[in-house]
């Protein structure tokens, strides 16, 4: 039988998760096939309803549908649950099953390329967004004692203070200088220092020596912010290994293999 696959957002052409996915089908030997779908909010619950008698096993979700999936969910994760949006879903037992794995992705990828970066000291994530939110679940679970929501728009961030309690603090973007030296951490969420979009500005001169900074924004793979992070001797982790580890859990379900992200993977992703 072959298995089918894959993900749905709108815009999709530029997902790399196809590519990914597909790395991993043709290295574990799987006959199976995963595939970019667009699909607009208007359609969205049709499809939903489709995608499992057309044969699929789950999919991925990407932009605009996360927080929609979710809502549309018949069972969902507690980390889902954290985030109150989806981005793996599977299709089981005529049941649309919802999950989050985004801040896994991110908590997987700095084990990878920081294993020692301190789950003990407070943490500072740049922006307050859905990309946010997994983050600030995924740190407070992973033991981060302390967490600085910064965000143009405080407004923004106090939501999620309230959402995640005490241990998460709001501040304007414009008001961290003072705070930096306590960071162990620093996680950009915002798309600035994509390409076509301005840079961070930021001076990142008051962290800690043995702070790790890492940004969502994989390309470019080297964004103005981790740049900056590298001249100063800090230690950087790209934003790629947070969208390869996210994508880890659905292909193990969907496909039964537990997928290895290395740099094979990476090189396979990167290749126009
Ligand atoms: P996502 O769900 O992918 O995180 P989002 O909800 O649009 O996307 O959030 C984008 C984040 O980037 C927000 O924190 C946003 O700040 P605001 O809440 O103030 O809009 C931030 N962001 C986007 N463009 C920005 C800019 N030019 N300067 C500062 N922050 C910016």
């Amino acid at each position: 039988m072959t298995l089918l696959a894959g993900v749905i957002g709108d815009p999709i052409a530029h997902s790399l998760s196809p590519r990914l996915h597909g790395h991993w089908l043709s290295r574990y030997r799987i006959s199976g096939h995963y595939v970019p779908l667009r699909v607009t909010s208007e359609d969205l619950g049709t499809v939903l309803g489709l995608l499992p008698k057309m044969g699929f096993r789950g999919i991925n979700v990407t932009i605009p549908h996360k927080e929609a999936v979710f809502t549309l969910a018949d069972i969902r994760t507690e980390r889902a649950e954290a985030v109150q949006a989806a981005n793996t879903l599977t299709f089981a037992d005529g049941k649309l099953h919802a999950d989050n794995t985004d801040g896994l992705g991110l908590l997987a990828s700095l084990q990878a390329g920081a294993s020692d970066w301190s789950q003990n000291r407070p943490a500072l994530v740049l922006g307050a967004g859905g990309a946010a939110r997994g983050i600030v679940a995924a740190l407070l679970h992973a033991g981060v004692p302390e967490v600085t929501v910064a965000n143009r728009t405080v407004e923004r961030a106090a939501v999620l203070q309230s959402q995640f309690g005490p241990k998460v603090a709001a501040v304007p973007l414009s008001g961290i200088g003072e705070l930096l030296s306590r960071q162990g951490l620093v996680v950009n969420t915002t798309s600035l220092g994509m390409q076509g979009q301005p840079a961070l500005d930021m001076d990142l001169a008051d962290l800690p020596k043995d702070a790790v900074v890492t940004d969502i924004v994989y390309a470019p793979l080297e964004t103005p912010l981790l740049r900056q992070a590298k001249s100063l001797g800090l230690r950087t982790v790209d934003g790629l290994g947070m969208l390869l580890h996210q994508a880890a859990p659905g292909f193990a379900q969907w496909f039964g293999q537990r997928p290895e992200v290395d740099d094979a993977l990476r090189k396979a992703v990167l290749a126009q």
